[in-house]
Order: structure tokens, then C-alpha cells, then sequence
């Protein structure tokens, strides 16, 4: 039996719901090529500021149980260099979401409004990165800021706008509810969770940073959560983030109400050949239990 596994997103085709998620090897036009070539549905770029940014120093990113701890820093070349990398990929396969962070709600519309013009087919807005002070950590706490960025960003430019939401909030519906009425066309939920490890020799925190970003499989139910009570709360489509690892994992999320998975730090355990491993895992799925179309599935445990 066939089965159909592109999905739609705002307008976006993807040939299958999985998703490069920022910050993971997003920086070069090859880079992202070569995440086409090994099947990912779409791409999403390396959060992109106005101004470029070194980071943070090392240690930046450490393996801890059940998964990553980063404070990188948003390191990034500013956006005027990245429109190059942008215009490479002007013949990519796939959708090219351009991730995009700023201080103010002014710089975001900046930002995007460049990406956009050099060719970004949608724009996501890192509303989430929970260690730079300043930049969309403490904007995303608060949903009047979120509001008033994706109404900025969304008059700036011509294409879909998905607004990636944080976790460390008390209530991410409230904040998914503030950017769905402002007009993001989607929510991708979610970035990191506020973590920390410390060595027990030197009795200081290991990351230069001192407190990082959560990734990986440990974060895989409280972004299945975030999802869950997201769909309930817009009307607008989500895309789930947190942990995927294997098809199972992509499958709850879209039974959760994702439209599309992103996959981050499993990449760096499963190379590159993860995202077929997930689309094959996926159609078998669909195969055995007699869904004719992957779409059927989203938000399939919300039925009573
Ligand atoms: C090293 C590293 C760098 C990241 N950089 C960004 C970034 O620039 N922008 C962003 O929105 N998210 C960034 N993230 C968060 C991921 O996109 C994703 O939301 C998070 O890691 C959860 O997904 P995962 O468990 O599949 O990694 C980064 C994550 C890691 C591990």
C-alpha cells in the first residue's frame, strides 16, 4: 500500500514532517545541502542576528545524562554575511527557514525582512534561547513582547512566520496563544530547557556560561506536553521539537498535534542518516495501521 507522507505547513510543502532544527550544523549553504540530500523535509538555519556574535567561550557543549547541555551563545556572522549562504540555496529541494533572534522586536523585523528578501522561504523567530540575556529569552517570557514581534516581523515580510516558543514559562499556551493572534502562521515548540551540570572536582558549574539550554531525549515529554497543549490552544499549525530520536518519537509527537518534527541534538549520535531512518519508520507505521495519508495522524490523541 502507498502511503502519502508530505505535509503542508503555512503554505510550505515538505515532502516528509521531519525538520533540521536551528542551530544544528545550519551555518553553510553546503552544510544545509547536504541535510537535503540525506532527506530532511525542510531546513531550518542557525539563529541569525543583525550583528554578528562570537559566543560564548568553552566549554559551550557537554553530553550530560539522557541528553545535551549548550550555552553556545548564538554565535553567528550577522545577517548581512549570511544572505550569501541564503542565496546559495536559491535551488534547495527543500523549504529554507531562516531562523532569526534580536533584541528588540525592531532588529527582528530587521533581520527577517533581509532574510526574507534573500530568499528565505519562511521565517522562524528564536522567541526561546533561554542563556543570552536580552535577546528573545526574556521577549519570550512575555506575550504582549512575542505579540508585538511577530506583528513587526509579519508586516516586514512576504512569507510564513513561525514563532519557536520556550518552555520556561509557567503557561506556554498563553504565550502560543499571544503569537497565533498576532498572526504567526506557526509555532515550533520547543527550544531548550534551563539546565546546568557542575564538576564535582573543581566545585564550579562546567559550562563557561555557568547555566545552559536542555537538548535530547530527556526533554522528549515535556515537549510533547508543550505540543499538546499548544494544539489545543491555536488554530494555527505546530511544529514539535524536543528529543526525537527515533520514528516512534516523531510518531507521538504528530499524534500530539505536530505537523512536522524538528530533530537537533539526535544528530549528533545518529549522523545524518536519522532523517530516512524516521520517514522509513514513519510509512511503516502508516502501513500497519492502515493510514492512508501521514496527516491523518495529527493530533489524533486529542479524540475522545
Ligand atoms: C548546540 C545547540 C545549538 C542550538 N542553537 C539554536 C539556535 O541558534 N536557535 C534556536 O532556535 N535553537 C537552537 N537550539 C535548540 C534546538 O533547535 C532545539 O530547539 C533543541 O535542541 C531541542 O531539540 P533536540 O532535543 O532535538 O535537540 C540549539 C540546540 C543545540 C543543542
Amino acid at each position: 500500500m502507498q502511503v502519502q507522507i508530505d505535509v503542508e505547513i503555512a503554505g510550505l510543502k515538505l515532502r516528509n514532517p521531519t525538520i533540521l532544527a536551528s542551530g544544528i550544523l545550519g551555518m553553510t549553504a553546503e552544510c544545509l545541502m547536504e541535510i537535503a540530500r540525506a532527506g530532511a523535509g525542510a531546513l531550518t538555519t542557525k539563529s541569525i542576528g543583525l550583528e554578528p556574535r562570537e559566543g560564548y567561550r568553552n566549554p559551550t557543549v557537554i553530553q550530560v545524562e539522557c541528553g545535551v547541555l549548550n550555552a553556545v551563545g548564538l554565535p553567528n556572522p550577522g545577517i548581512q554575511r549570511f544572505t550569501e549562504e541564503i542565496r546559495r540555496l536559491r535551488y534547495l529541494e527543500v523549504p529554507l527557514i531562516v531562523s532569526v533572534y534580536g533584541f528588540s522586536s525592531e532588529e527582528y523585523a530587521k533581520v527577517a525582512k533581509i532574510a526574507a528578501e534573500a530568499g528565505a522561504d519562511a521565517i522562524e523567530l528564536n522567541l526561546s534561547c533561554p542563556h543570552v540575556k536580552g535577546s528573545g529569552a526574556e521577549i519570550g517570557k512575555d506575550p504582549r513582547m512575542v505579540g508585538l514581534v511577530v506583528e513587526r516581523v509579519k508586516k516586514a515580510v512576504d512569507c510564513p512566520v513561525f514563532a519557536k516558543l520556550t518552555p520556561n514559562v509557567a503557561d506556554i499556551r498563553e504565550i502560543a496563544e499571544a503569537a497565533a493572534s498576532a498572526g504567526a502562521d506557526a509555532i515550533t515548540a520547543i527550544n531548550t530547557v534551563r539546565a546546568m551540570a557542575i564538576d564535582i572536582e573543581t566545585c564550579r558549574p562546567i559550562l563557561a556560561n555557568k547555566i545552559g539550554g536542555l537538548s535530547g531525549g530527556a526533554i522528549k515529554p515535556i515537549a510533547l506536553r508543550c505540543v499538546y497543549e499548544i494544539y489545543e490552544a491555536v488554530d494555527i499549525p505546530v511544529i514539535g521539537c524536543g528529543g526525537v530520536r527515533t520514528w516512534r518519537d516523531a510518531v507521538e509527537f504528530m499524534l500530539a498535534g505536530a505537523s512536522a518534527v524538528q530533530i537537533g541534538s539526535a544528530i549528533a549520535y545518529e549522523g545524518l542518516s536519522i532523517f530516512k531512518r524516521i520517514v522509513n519508520g514513519i510509512e511503516d507505521y502508516l502501513v500497519r495501521k492502515k493510514f492512508r495519508n501521514v496527516r491523518e495522524i495529527i493530533g489524533l490523541a486529542h479524540k475522545e
